[in-house]
């Protein structure tokens, strides 16, 4: 029998693509919360001993994770042989160290609760800094994909004589995988950050890529700070109106209008997070890191 899918979030299309390309059924599930705010799931399809996946997308996770524990309890003990986890977005992996002392690891405590509810779980480009693998972390069969591909294949689609640009340090990994597909010459810049709203930006490596069309790539755009300071020194050393594009576009508050008003000439995402800026599909990666995970179970 097919694997059922139940989709708690994702952005649109993702679900169907991942039936398609990755043999599943889409089930169907209720889930709401009741006046007092607290869950309610029900699964209306009926379970039995397949292998179900749960499609969730973590941004903004604390709200999501009552549910989504509850749908994989819901369908163990509704007998599923399995059940794994898609989340395109994997929440949590920033905070992989204590900064100040006293502070919460939260990457470890997540993906400790995590494996212990899921069978898999898949991802696509998780923040992996100071930990190389997700198997560092998680006790389960965890996938890492990449839209590495996706967005290489489309700077060398749209871009003539693209440069491609890494905010910081720890975008060196994506930017240097996607210069790579998009054939393109790369940098990284330099940056410190001394608050969760503030970053210093040393643009020197700039002078490395003399000319061509800037192609600022992160892995994440948040409060927006990284990319805005980004795009400022880019056009401090003669650049022309740099594209931007990130994996997740997470974009809290007024992050995204205010990126849009900083000088950029175009600003894209991936649909690992639902959000205006999606230009990029990576569902055909989620799909392969699915039919992979299914294959283990
Ligand atoms: C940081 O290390 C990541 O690669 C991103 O650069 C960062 O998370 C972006 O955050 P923000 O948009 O808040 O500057």
């Amino acid at each position: 029998m097919k694997p059922l899918l139940f989709e708690l979030a994702a952005a649109p299309g993702v679900a169907a693509a991942l039936c398609e390309r990755a043999g599943c059924e889409r089930g169907e599930i209720e889930s709401r919360s009741f006046p007092d705010e607290e869950s309610y799931v029900r699964l209306i399809s009926h379970v039995g001993e397949r292998d179900v996946v749960l499609l969730c997308t973590l941004d903004r996770p604390d709200p999501k994770l009552a549910p989504l524990l509850f749908t994989a309890a819901a369908a163990r003990e509704q007998g599923a042989r399995s059940v794994g986890l898609v989340a395109p977005y994997l929440a949590y992996m920033r905070q992989d160290r204590a900064f100040e002392p006293g502070e919460a690891i939260t990457s470890a405590t997540f993906a400790k609760l995590l494996s212990s509810q899921f069978d898999w779980l898949v991802t696509i480009d998780p923040h992996l800094h100071r930990h190389r693998s997700l198997a560092e972390l998680y006790s389960i069969p965890a996938i890492a994909m990449s839209g590495s591909e996706a967005i290489g294949a489309w700077i060398r689609r749209e871009i003539l004589r693209p440069v491609v640009i890494g905010p910081d340090e720890e975008s060196g990994q994506w930017a240097g995988e996607i210069a790579e597909r998009a054939g393109a010459p790369m940098t990284v810049i330099m940056k410190t950050r001394s608050g969760d709203r503030s970053v210093q930006l040393d643009s020197t490596a700039l002078d490395e890529v003399s000319d061509g069309n800037p192609v600022i790539v992160d892995d994440i755009a948040s409060s927006g700070e990284t990319m805005i300071a980004a795009v400022k020194r880019v056009r401090e050393r003669g650049f022309p109106a740099p594209t931007c594009v990130v994996v997740h576009s997470i974009f809290s508050g007024d992050a995204y209008t205010r990126l849009l008003n900083s000088g950029l000439a175009r600003m894209l995402s991936t649909n690992t997070v639902a959000h205006p800026s999606n230009e990029i599909d990576v569902s055909g990666a989620l799909a392969d890191g699915v039919a992979r995970a299914l294959r283990s179970v």
